[in-house]
């Protein structure tokens, strides 16, 4: 059994995690004041930029001017910023928990939701009178007020029109059901397709803890995709039988009827479907890449390191675990009871030590995870 390094999870009022997940999980939303005590943020509007300016992360600023959307992808810098009060913006950074532990952290507090359903912390900024505009989302979200103030309207039933030609989705006529200024540690959950507009009463930080949900359609396109990878058969279409035709352009029933059998030979079961999920769900997302060690340890070397130095899955790691399974970054590893313990150790980016004995089978795939970036050796404190 895994534990969660920080087991305090976020608070929800009065509620339990247990009665939150029955009563409003993708039922309602639910305003939690004061869910982070004296929490301000995890980093500084210029630090956020600073991200913002890397290659490999995904950010975009939204720029309100003169009534017209202006969207622009990162990588951002200052310059990308429009400096006049006149018009409102804001700007996004995705995939924070990549690069900030203090970020994974905190997706850690949402631990009584499935690691499978968690996509990512986004952090916007906005100054005074900034946000995106009114929009839904169709994935549920905690959102988190860091430093400043920003006013929350929502709404649960709206006319979905969107503003025409815009850049980003804005909902073109929406009425406000109800509105809350958030304060610094303040939350707001939202489930999947409610109207949301966030305006910065001061100038403010947001964190989005977001979640995933594929469409049906994501989720049989991939599966057949796995499949395809999976699925290995013999034999050639054949008809020793075959009559001459009336009409040779036809395509006749029987060969109709052959196909129909060959096509039954598609199988999956329990097992298939899991895998596809852990690989699925723990493939990294297109714009992730993995550092690798530069001059890497060999493997005796990483053998003898291993019981001396801490390892930690990296920040942009993804890990799941199956009933036989450990899922990391795309890949899935059948592995013996002993070894799934020992390697799902890693599950939370917490510094581990692996001081129980190691198994031959545990030293391989570490190894493996360490020359390809997805383990890194932490410091000793
Ligand atoms: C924001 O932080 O401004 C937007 C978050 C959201 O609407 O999901
Ligand atoms: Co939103």
């Amino acid at each position: 059994m895994v534990t969660n390094p920080d087991t305090s999870f976020i608070s929800l009022g009065s509620l339990t995690p247990g009665t939150f997940l029955q009563q409003y999980w993708q039922k309602k939303p639910l305003l939690v004041r004061n869910a982070m005590p004296g929490f301000q943020g995890l980093l500084s509007h210029k630090e956020l930029i600073q991200l913002a300016g890397n290659d490999d992360v995904q950010s975009r600023l939204v720029i309100q001017k003169d009534g017209q959307w202006l969207l622009k992808h990162g990588p951002l810098n200052s310059r990308d910023f429009p400096n006049s009060t006149e018009n409102t913006w804001s700007f996004l950074v995705q995939d924070v928990n990549h690069w900030l532990p203090s970020a994974n952290n905190l997706l850690l507090k949402f631990g009584f939701i499935p690691y499978a359903r968690l996509d990512d912390l986004m952090v916007s900024y906005a100054p005074t009178g900034g946000g995106i505009g009114p929009h839904y989302d169709s994935y549920d979200v905690f959102l988190l007020q860091g430093f400043g103030r920003r006013r929350w309207e929502i709404a649960a039933n709206y006319d979905n029109q969107l503003v025409p030609d815009a850049p980003v989705k804005i909902l073109q006529h929406f009425n406000a059901e109800q509105s809350w200024i958030l304060e610094p540690g303040d939350m707001l959950y939202l489930p999947p397709n409610y109207a949301h507009h966030g305006i910065a009463v001061d100038a403010c930080m947001t964190y989005s803890i977001g979640f995933r949900a594929p469409s049906h359609q994501e989720l049989i396109d991939q599966f057949l995709m796995y499949l395809q990878d999976h699925q290995e058969t013999d034999g050639w279409y054949c008809d020793p039988d075959l009559k001459r035709q009336a009409h040779p352009w036809e395509i006749h029933r029987d060969m109709l009827q052959q196909t129909r059998q060959i096509l039954k030979k598609i199988k999956w079961n329990a097992a298939d479907v899991e895998s596809f999920l852990g690989i699925y769900l723990t493939e990294p997302k297109a714009h992730v890449f993995f550092n690798q060690p530069k001059r890497p340890l060999s493997f005796d070397a990483f053998n003898s390191a291993i019981h001396k130095k801490n390892f930690r899955l990296s920040l942009k790691s993804r890990m799941l675990t199956g009933r036989r399974q450990i899922f990391l970054n795309g890949e899935s590893y059948t592995v013996s009871p002993a070894t799934k313990k020992v390697l799902s150790t890693l599950v939370c980016h917490q510094k581990n030590s692996f001081n129980d004995k190691l198994n031959d089978e545990s030293r391989k795939i570490l190894y493996q995870w360490y020359v390809s970036g997805f383990i890194k050796i932490a410091s000793h404190t």
